[in-house]
């Protein structure tokens, strides 16, 4: 199970000029917020969340940024890559009214747990941040769901001009939530927990990791906690005991770097 399964690509769709989708067969069930490992041969391996959830068929979408995800943005149909997997917790995803908050490429993952809550027939607001137009992405697939959308840019090109938590605290204030679910840059996520007391919470880490099922120690943060094995998901009880959460990570070598 811990092997990479050598896989053909079966269609990869371009998002925006930078983020890409990668579709391939892998019957194996998963749950929204659960990542693979993906293996570039000669390049790297890396995490890399589920994105399309079909019994068959799965999906991821990357920002290319570095080496590994600049080799992946280059394959095509017909081409292979390596996949391990499904890894870590995901979402619990349940109440009668959910709030996702998603930053960047966040909402690879929160589009799939959109799904799930609208399969559960929850009522969904989902608030989307951007740097500005360009990096926007699924909010067709999301409207598609017949989820509330709502986007904010930085720069004001599209939607609420400013940050998506400012966004969010207009909602919170104004609505009430069972549970407000988020997965983007550590500072905002962070940002969002404090606006949510009193509600149910749960945010998705990102940490370097090596493995990715809990054996090397690498994403460990708090006292002990493996983000690959206990996460990449944490709730509100969690998050609260994490003295790292939107303080500080780890590099490749364990070296803090703070946020
Ligand atoms: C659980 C999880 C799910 C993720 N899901 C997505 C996703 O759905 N879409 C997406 O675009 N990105 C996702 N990422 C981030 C993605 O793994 C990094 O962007 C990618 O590893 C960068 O590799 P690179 O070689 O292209 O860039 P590099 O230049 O090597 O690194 C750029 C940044 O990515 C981080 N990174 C590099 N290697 C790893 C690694 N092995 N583990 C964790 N972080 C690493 C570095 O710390 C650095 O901050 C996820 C990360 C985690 C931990
Ligand atoms: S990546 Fe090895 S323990 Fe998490």
């Amino acid at each position: 199970m811990n092997y990479p399964k050598v896989l053909k690509i079966i269609e990869t769709r371009n998002e925006t000029s930078d983020i890409k989708t990668i579709m391939f067969e892998y019957p194996e069930d998963i749950t929204p917020g659960q990542f693979f490992m993906i293996w570039i041969p000669n390049i790297d391996e890396i995490p890399m969340s589920v994105s399309f959830i079909d019994k068959k068929i799965k999906g991821i979408t990357f920002k290319r940024i570095g080496d590994a995800t600049n080799a992946l943005f280059k394959l095509k149909a017909g081409d292979k890559m390596g996949v391990r997997g499904p890894y870590g917790n995901g979402f619990k995803i349940n109440g009668q009214r959910i709030l996702f908050v998603a930053g960047g490429t966040g909402i690879a993952m929160i589009a799939p747990s959109v799904e799930k809550a609208i399969n559960k027939e929850i009522k969904t607001n989902v608030l989307i941040g951007a740097k500005n137009k360009s990096e926007l992405f699924f909010e067709n697939r999301i409207k598609k769901y017949g989820a509330e959308l709502f986007v904010s840019t930085d720069d004001g090109s599209q939607g609420y001009k400013g940050f998506v938590t400012d966004l969010a605290k207009e909602k919170i204030s104004n609505n009430k939530f069972d549970q407000v679910l988020t997965c983007g840059p550590e500072l905002m996520m962070k940002k969002l927990f404090e606006l949510s007391q009193n509600i149910s919470f749960q945010a998705s880490l990102e940490r370097y990791m090596k493995c990715g099922f809990g054996i090397c120690g690498q994403c460990c943060v708090g006292k002990g906690l493996r983000v690959c094995k206990e996460g990449p998901v944490f709730n509100e009880k969690t998050l609260k005991n994490i003295e790292d959460f939107g303080v500080f990570k780890r590099d490749a070598s364990g070296r803090k770097i703070k946020f």
